[in-house]
C-alpha cells in the first residue's frame, strides 16, 4: 500500500501543500482530482521524491520513504509518467524505453519488460525506429507509460496523460492500463475531468489549494453538493 500522511511541500518559502493524505491499496486504481494549481504535481514529485516534504509522511508497503532519493524510490517500485511526458524528442522510441531501465535490478529483466511493454503497446514495436518526437500524442503517451514500465513498478503514477490525445486513444490506453493494473500494479491517475478519471479510477480524492477536501467513489464524489458547485464546471 502507497500511504501520504498529511504531507505539505514547500518551493523555496512558498507552501504549495498544506495537508494532503490519500492511500493506495494493492491492486487498485486511485485518481486525484483538482483544478489547475491545487497541488497534484506536487503531490507526485513529493511521493517519488523529487520534492523534499516540509512535514508529513509517505509509506510504501509499511516503509517510510521521504528520506530516499529517487533512484531509490524507482528502486522501491515507484515510477511516475510525468506531465507533458517529457521524452528525448531526437532519440527513437526503443531509446526513450531503455531510459526507463536504469535501476539494476530493471537492468536485470530488460529484455523480458520490453517484450512486454510491445505486447502492451504493439505501436511502440513498429514504431521502434522512429524519433519519439515524430509520433502523434497517443503514440507519445505509449511510449511515456511504457517508459515508466520498463523500470518493473508496483506504483504507478500518471500525471494529466491525457492532454493532447485523440479519446479512441485514451480509451484505448485507459483499457490497457487496467489490464497492467489487473496484473497487481497500483495507480494513481491525475486528472481534471472528473467523468474521465472514473472512466478509469475506482476510488479518488480530490485536493484544493494543496488540501484533501474530499475522497470517495464516483457516487459520493459526484454526489458532493460542494464539489458539484466548484468542480463540474470545470468537466
Ligand atoms: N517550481 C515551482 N516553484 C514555485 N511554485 C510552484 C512550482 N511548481 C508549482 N508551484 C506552485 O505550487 C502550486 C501547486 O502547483 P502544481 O503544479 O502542483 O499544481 P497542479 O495541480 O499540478 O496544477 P496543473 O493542473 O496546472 O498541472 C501552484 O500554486 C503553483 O503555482
Ligand atoms: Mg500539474
Amino acid at each position: 500500500m502507497l500511504e501520504l500522511e498529511r504531507i505539505a511541500v514547500d518551493y523555496g518559502h512558498v507552501r504549495a501543500l498544506w495537508d494532503v493524505s490519500l492511500e493506495v491499496k494493492l491492486g487498485q486504481r486511485a485518481a486525484l482530482l483538482g483544478a489547475n494549481g491545487a497541488g497534484k504535481s506536487t503531490t507526485m514529485g513529493a511521493i517519488c521524491g523529487l520534492l523534499p516534504l516540509a512535514a508529513g509522511t509517505v509509506r510504501f508497503q509499511g516503509r517510510e520513504l521521504h528520506r530516499h532519493s529517487t533512484v531509490e524510490t524507482v528502486a522501491a517500485g515507484i515510477a511516475l509518467v510525468p506531465e507533458g511526458r517529457r521524452l528525448f524528442p531526437a532519440m527513437s522510441v526503443h531509446e526513450n524505453l531503455l531510459m526507463g531501465a536504469y535501476s539494476p535490478q530493471a537492468r536485470a529483466h530488460i529484455d523480458d519488460s520490453l517484450r512486454q511493454v510491445h505486447e502492451l503497446f504493439p505501436i511502440l514495436k513498429e514504431k521502434s525506429r522512429q524519433s519519439a518526437g515524430e509520433l502523434s500524442g497517443g503514440q507519445q503517451q505509449q511510449v511515456a507509460i511504457g517508459r515508466a514500465l520498463m523500470s518493473r513498478p508496483q506504483v504507478l503514477l500518471l500525471d494529466e496523460p491525457f492532454i493532447g490525445v485523440a479519446p479512441l486513444v485514451v480509451r484505448e490506453i485507459i483499457e490497457t492500463l487496467v489490464e497492467i493494473s489487473a496484473r497487481g500494479v497500483m495507480m494513481l491517475l491525475v486528472e481534471q475531468n472528473v467523468h474521465r478519471a472514473f472512466e478509469f479510477a475506482e476510488y479518488a480524492y480530490v485536493i484544493e489549494n494543496g488540501r484533501t477536501v474530499l475522497e470517495g467513489s464516483r457516487e459520493q464524489i459526484l454526489g458532493d453538493a460542494q464539489f458539484n458547485e466548484k468542480f463540474l464546471g470545470l468537466a
